[in-house]
């Protein structure tokens, strides 16, 4: 059965206010002298001290997901004895075991989703920056061979199948995600072969895990979708992550992403009244920084905790600063070719006549609105914001996609 701290009864002992302030006014009364700490009613062993359930823990119980077929209980669970946070086992471990709980529900119950409108119109962005700039040299499949960096649990493996990859190399940090993909792989009957690997591509060289022989020869597309901002924590992580791109990208091949757009979210954070005030946020999504800096001011370590119904809960990402991002990457040999927001990315895949079928065919858009002349996703204002951003009458996405093209460098051989 699954552990439930709620019905633990050790997991509010710690909250027994009442019985603590009854025992510090009897011991009050009954000495003027401040008293040593010694407890007399402890329950936990000596050295296996129970951390308190955490206010932010207490919220994540209270936003629980509202998918009828996902079982509450099992998403988000409390290890027996855990751990104090992050700086031990730091925030790579967290955003690890954060995607390692989350269930695999099967393809029908994630149409139950109640953000799936959200969910639709993510998918068809990165369906549409793969059609768009993921192509093979010419000798191996119109997709090429493949590097799907933070692939999660393979929801990306239907997406590759249209552009017929040669081949796909698939990594994330998290082992069970990684698991769950190879059973997505092996479901799918694709023709193409595929290989997983679990590890951390921030801090570790790709070819300390992947043999040489899936490496060579090397990639035409390396696809990071909704994952560089778990990793952009310090300069070295970046670095370890872009060489490990740029080192197996052929030349002329692509680097494509999403993440977070810094510009939105740094609009979105200063329009708070209150200077102090930190996060924001709606039912469907909730964005908290850590700190207050200009945009700029800190590269790499710009903390938020994002939380979007039914898909991440609070967990820990890092502000990409574009300007670096772009600078770093060209020092990687990796030369801008496309940065758009979504809602950018929307109008420029309505433009070509696949991209606009699909559009359809996946039910992002309402085609009544699409035929006036209005291409918006079909969803709920609050769940657009999730995604974007409104300012008076205008709206910019909270994302934006983007393509490199690696180039030749002198360190090519
Ligand atoms: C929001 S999910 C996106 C999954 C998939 N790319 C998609 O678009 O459906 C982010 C993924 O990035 C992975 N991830 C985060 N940090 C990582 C790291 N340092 N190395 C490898 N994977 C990482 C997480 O485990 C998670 O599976």
């Amino acid at each position: 059965m699954a552990y439930d701290p709620l019905k633990d009864p050790d997991t509010f002992k710690s909250f027994d206010v009442h019985k603590d302030q009854a025992e510090h006014a009897s011991e009050a009364s009954s000495s003027s002298k401040p008293r040593p700490y010694a407890p007399t009613w402890r329950v936990s062993e000596p050295k296996s001290v129970a951390v308190p359930i955490t206010s932010d823990e207490i919220e994540q119980f209270k936003r629980r997901s509202r998918n009828p077929l996902r079982d509450d209980t099992q998403e988000f669970q409390l290890p027996v004895r855990r751990k104090r946070q992050d700086s031990e086992t730091g925030d790579s471990s967290m955003v690890a075991m954060h995607y390692n709980q989350r269930r695999e529900v099967g393809r029908d119950a994630r149409e139950y989703s109640p953000i799936i409108p959200l969910k639709r119109f993510n998918n068809w962005i990165k369906s549409a920056l793969i059609a768009m700039y993921a192509h093979s040299s010419g000798t191996r499949g119109k997709g090429g061979r493949v590097l799907d960096l933070g692939c999660g649990k393979g929801g990306d493996l239907r997406k590759w199948d249209r552009q017929r990859p040669a081949h796909m190399v698939m990594i994330d940090l998290a082992t069970i995600s990684v698991e769950q993909a190879q059973d997505r792989y092996k479901e799918g009957n694709y023709r193409w072969p595929a290989d997983f690997f679990t590890f951390d591509c921030f801090r570790r060289p790709l070819q300390d895990v992947v043999p040489m022989a899936l490496l060579e020869p090397k990639f035409d597309t390396v696809t990071m979708q909704f994952c560089l901002h778990y990793g952009w924590d310090t300069e070295e992580s970046a670095r370890t992550m872009l060489s490990n791109v740029s080192k197996w990208l052929r030349p002329g091949g692509t680097f494509i992403g999403t993440i977070p757009d810094e510009e939105t979210l740094f609009a979105r954070l200063d329009a708070q009244p209150e200077v102090t005030d930190l996060s924001f946020g709606n039912e469907n999504y909730r964005i908290e920084f850590e700190e207050r800096h200009e945009s700029g001011e800190k590269p790499f370590g710009n903390k938020y905790r994002f939380w979007l119904e039914d898909a991440v809960d609070d967990v820990p990402e890092y502000v990409v600063d574009w300007a670096t991002f772009e600078r770093l990457a060209k020092e990687y040999g990796m030369q801008l070719i496309y940065k758009a927001r979504f809602d950018q990315i929307l109008s420029d895949g309505y433009a070509n006549k696949n991209l606009r079928q699909l559009l359809e065919r996946m039910q992002v858009i309402d085609p009544n609105m699409a035929a006036a002349g209005i291409v918006t996703p079909a969803m709920p204002p609050a769940m657009w914001e999730a995604c974007s951003m409104y300012m008076d009458t205008d709206s910019t996405a909270l994302y934006l996609g983007f393509a490199f093209e690696r180039i030749v460098t002198d360190d090519d051989p």
